[in-house]
């Protein structure tokens, strides 16, 4: 069987999405579901972009063993330096180097002669190959690059010691059939010195297409992100490509990935929850409707031979309406059970909190949804260590008079503040009371809530994204709570805590980057 490798790029081409900023815990859960999931390379971030990069880099190599880690990196020796650094222990360890390859960007943004840029990737790789045994050359933009001068780099990449060459469609510029005839030009150059990758972004809506021709064009590996998500429009979507590759067998000629797709359900939601980007109702495979029946012709059909309207099922991708729900009376057996369904592994340690919290949660509620654990699992260790906690929160809010809001927090040290402010509305008076006591004014850019499950009695879900200073990018908290006002206030608190850690590793809006 032919397996086409999947380099799964959401936690760097995915972290790049405006607003998708996640902290080094929340990555290293996602690499540990991507592990999971199965994807053969995790692109684990962009070592010299930010302290905090290199942080999730490192910590990811240190746990993930099944999958190879790799960081991103310019053709630049101290880039190239630095990702190795990152790397140091990760068990299967890969490089990725890139440059421009188009005119135009060779003219305008490198202000480099084709012979220079060639150069630049040779000395680029060598270094590479010095310090790791895997290591991938991307030509940017090589959809808008001369076919043969995309020959001659690749060629002198290939002799340097490059193993993967990527040939992106950075702009999402590509069209199916004529992307197909182009990479299948580049496999038969390349023949068996290397593999031969691409990256698709989804400007005009092609990604996942286009992907799936190179494949039929003969690319060995593809590059992918859960839920679609990355820059602009965002990168194709893995369980697109995996699915396809799945439900038409016919047309790939058998053509698999090494993915386990039962995982996948599992990982669109962390990844949705981690970062509050969640997926339109309509998108393929993940959206909340993908399996939706409404219409009575269908629901009837459906009920008679499935396969009338489902060329798959909920249940191949993990998703299983039909589980059992969990409720006050549910011991720490059952609740072990349905984590274990869930995909979730804990430690004694975690699954003791995780377990308080369930029972804190299934005396107020009558009937604990699976998405409420989840979300209850992903909102624990979203928030980083606390300098602040919420103790005590109150609010006066009557239709016509001024809104009120008292705020208690606990410091990390232990001592009690409490102060009070006013506000426009209710949640200003509750974010401007934290300020207050906090001691430190955010500027709010986004607030989501949304009910976690059905019923009156719903879990709300609170995702705040702020500013803390105004050199340094968005921060983001998670509230989950019964009450909305509460679940707000954590959000809040959340993000703060998490900017007060990661204030001096967060990556600086650098536009040379990428
Ligand atoms: O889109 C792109 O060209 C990239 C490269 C760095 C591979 O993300
Ligand atoms: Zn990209």
């Amino acid at each position: 069987m032919r397996i086409v490798k999947l380099f799964d790029t959401t936690l760097r081409d995915g972290e790049q999405s405006p607003g998708a900023s996640m902290t080094t815990p929340e990555k290293v859960r996602i690499a540990k579901q991507l592990e999971k999931l199965g994807v053969d390379i995790i692109e684990a971030g962009f070592a010299i972009a930010s302290p905090g990069d290199f942080d999730a880099i490192t910590q990811i190599s240190e746990i993930v063993t099944q999958s190879a880690i790799c960081s991103l990196a310019r053709a630049t020796e101290k880039d190239i330096v630095r990702a190795s650094e990152a790397l140091k222990n990760a068990k299967f360890k890969r490089i990725h180097t890139f440059i421009a390859t188009s005119p135009i960007h060779m003219e305008y943004k490198l202000k480099m002669k084709p012979d220079e840029v060639i150069r630049r990737a040779v000395e680029a790789l060598n270094i590479a190959r010095s310090l790791v045994e895997d290591t991938e050359f991307s030509c940017e933009d090589a959809t808008r690059s001369e076919i043969g001068f995309l020959k001659e780099i690749i060629g002198a990449a290939i002799e340097a010691g490059a193993s993967t060459i990527n040939i992106p469609d950075t702009v999402g510029y590509a069209i199916p059939f004529d992307y197909q005839r182009f990479v299948k030009e580049i496999v038969d150059f390349v023949g068996d010195r290397a593999v031969v990758s691409v990256h698709c972004h989804n400007d005009l809506g092609l990604a996942t297409a286009n992907s799936l021709a190179a494949i039929l064009g003969g690319a060995g590996q593809v590059e992918c992100t859960i839920n679609g998500l990355g820059e602009r429009a965002g990168n194709a979507s893995l369980e697109e490509i995996a699915m396809t590759l799945k439900v038409r067998k016919d047309i790939f000629g058998g053509a698999d990935t090494r993915i386990n797709a039962k995982e996948i359900y599992a990982s669109s939601r962390l990844l949705a929850e981690t970062c509050g980007i969640e997926p339109q109702p309509n998108k393929a495979i993940v959206g909340k409707n993908a399996f939706a029946h409404e219409s009575g012709i269908h629901q009837d059909g459906v009920l008679k031979y499935r396969a009338t309207y489902e060329i798959m099922s909920a249940q191949d991708i993990g998703l299983d309406r039909n589980r059992l729900t969990l409720g006050k009376l549910s011991g720490s057996h059952a609740f072990r059970e349905k984590l274990k369904e869930l995909g979730f592994e804990l430690d004694d340690e975690e699954f003791k909190r995780a377990f308080d919290s369930f029972k804190e949660l299934a005396d107020r509620k009558k009937i604990v949804y699976d998405e409420d654990i989840r979300s209850l699992l992903t909102s624990e260790s979203a928030n980083v260590p606390s300098e602040f906690a919420l103790v005590n929160m109150q609010l006066t809010d009557c239709s016509g008079g001024v809104p009120f809001s008292t705020v208690t927090v606990r410091r990390s040290n232990g001592e009690e503040i409490t102060d009070a402010a006013i506000g426009g509305g209710t949640i200003d008076a509750v974010f401007k009371a934290i300020d207050r006591v906090c001691g430190i004014s955010g500027r709010l850019l986004d607030y989501k809530v949304d009910a976690v499950s059905e019923g009156k009695d719903a879990l709300a879900r609170v995702l705040v994204k702020v500013i803390f200073d105004e050199a340094k990018p968005a921060v983001m908290g998670h509230g989950l709570d019964m009450d909305t006002m509460k679940a707000s206030a954590e959000a809040y608190i959340g993000s703060l805590n998490s900017y007060l850690v990661m204030k001096d590793r967060l990556r600086k809006v650098d536009r040379t980057l990428v």
